[in-house]
């Protein structure tokens, strides 16, 4: 039981009054809009359990340069721990009217423990405590955004090894260019996706320093240990500047760019994989679980997953805007505009997690029909570099090579015929360097593997690259500076 003295302790956030942290400046009552208007508990209740372990750090930290006793620290620590249950197990009902996760946790500690708790904000502002407690969650959203965007890497290898003898046509300007391995066309993809891995490395870099101990802006008069609650949290060390520490949102902006960068490339696949799933190009054929039909048409088969990935690309792109907006102008230190900042990035790790492990579940049920592929390319006009190649190799110069094959193209198209199926006579009238060793080069499989130029996309190569993908994808997934603890 608390005594009347320490009654006077416990806040309370519900009902009229001034807010229990600041009551002693305000004569009149916090108008309700007000505090409807500015408390933040749907965005970041999610911070419940970061927040505890700052404040266990933080407590612990006071008690080891003296500011509080180890009663204190003991009745803290057991509130604290009390709490992260509670948290745990949906028994805490957090209440809006304290404004924050923040100080519902404190106003809970002190309503459970009393004096002690109300020494817990000692030497603490808010403004960094916020901070290390978004750096704390983006850390451990970031782990498991490392594990979903590790399983989607290993789908796309895994189609590569799949796909690796499947012929199709690649494009340039969404026209048909040259024939190209479906294996290296995956590993194209796992190439961009694995540069995003090394992004969110780096951003989860850019969150190995803790912010607590900055105060509110210009750190504290009371001897706070920065290094030993940094260590405490698993950060590297305490972050170099107050000011900066409590103004920058660049740390979050760099999260921001790992979801955007992912969010492109997703986008990009998307759309491409849309394309050869329509019945004019044909040759794959999407997982029936992962497609919708239509409410009126019954032959309707939709790629609506791949279409939801692309439409909530712009999302991610507009929410790493608004931050950057947010910042841009800001004066230095905090302003509660900075509130806001965990709107767009918790909604973008969100999006970009659901993505991730969608698609990469969809990647695995891809079929393909390789001889509606090789079909594609009937007219052979997709082999025409093969042929202007031939000639440099017989001494012709590239320019004169491309004019003549252009002109043999030209009367291929007029005529209706296959460059595929023409004979050396015919040939020969347009070109007369060739002989009778051009026409095995007509052919796409002799195509795709002539071009072993270092990551070309012979089969050769595809295997080549897909061995440095598998040794480059285990090497970032336990690269210990980022370590998946
Ligand atoms: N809920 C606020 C936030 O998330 C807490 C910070 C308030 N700080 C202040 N100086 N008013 O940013």
């Amino acid at each position: 039981m608390l005594s009347r003295r320490e009654m006077r302790l416990v806040p309370r956030g519900d009902g009229a009054g001034v807010m229990f942290l600041w009551k002693g400046r305000f004569k009149a009552d916090t108008d309700q809009r007000v505090r409807d208007f500015t408390q933040s508990l749907d965005l970041d209740w999610c911070l419940a359990e970061d927040d505890i372990r700052g404040s266990l750090a933080h407590a612990k930290m006071l008690c080891e340069v003296g500011i509080i006793t180890r009663e204190d620290l003991v009745l803290i620590e057991r509130g604290l721990n009390e709490i992260l249950e509670e948290v745990r197990s949906g028994q805490f009902v957090p209440d809006p009217g304290l404004e924050d996760v923040h100080m519902n946790v404190e106003a809970r500690l002190t309503a459970k423990v009393g004096p002690s708790g109300a020494k817990l904000h000692s030497g603490r502002s808010r403004n960094d405590q916020v901070a290390t407690a978004v750096r704390l969650y983006l850390r451990r959203r970031l782990k498991d955004l490392k594990l979903s965007l590790g399983g989607l890497l290993k789908n796309l290898l895994e189609l590569s090894r799949r796909h690796e003898d499947v012929i199709v046509p690649g494009y340039t300007h969404l026209q048909q260019a040259q024939p190209i391995s479906l294996g290296h066309y995956w590993m194209s993809h796992f190439w961009a996706f694995l540069r995003d891995g090394e992004r969110l490395d780096f951003a989860l870099r850019s969150l190995r320093l803790c912010p607590l101990g900055a105060g509110a802006l210009a750190g504290s008069t009371l001897p706070l240990d920065r290094f030993m609650t940094a260590r405490e949290l698993g950060f590297e060390g305490p972050t170099e500047n107050s000011l900066d520490t409590v103004a920058q949102r660049d740390v979050l902006l760099d999260v921001h760019y790992f979801c955007l960068s992912c969010a492109l490339h997703w986008s990009r696949l998307c759309e491409d994989l849309i394309i050869y799933a329509s019945r004019e190009f044909g040759w794959m054929d999407l997982p029936d679980q992962f497609c919708t039909g239509s409410s009126m048409m019954p032959q309707k088969k939709n790629p609506d997953v791949l279409e939801l990935s692309r439409g909530k690309a712009s999302g991610v792109l507009g929410r790493f805007v608004d931050l950057a907006c947010m910042v841009k102008g800001l004066p230095l230190t905090y302003n509660r505009d900075l509130q806001e900042d965990k709107r767009g990035l918790f909604e973008n790790l969100n999006v970009t997690q659901s993505v991730l492990s969608v698609l990469s579940a969809l990647l695995e049920g891809v079929q393909v029909d390789p001889d509606r592929g090789v079909k594609a390319f009937e007219d052979g006009l997709a082999l025409a570099t093969d042929v202007a190649e031939y000639l440099v190799m017989r001494g012709v110069p590239f320019r004169e090579a491309h004019e003549k094959v252009g002109k043999l193209v030209r009367w291929c198209v007029d005529n209706q015929r296959s460059l595929r199926t023409l004979g050396i006579e015919e040939i020969s009238r347009f070109i007369p360097e060739a002989a009778e060793d051009l026409l095995p080069l007509l052919d796409v499989k002799a195509s795709v593997d002539r071009r072993t130029t270092y990551g070309g996309t012979s089969r050769e190569q595809v295997r080549r690259q897909r061995e440095e993908g598998e040794r480059r994808l285990s090497a970032w997934l336990s690269d210990s500076e980022v370590p998946l603890d």
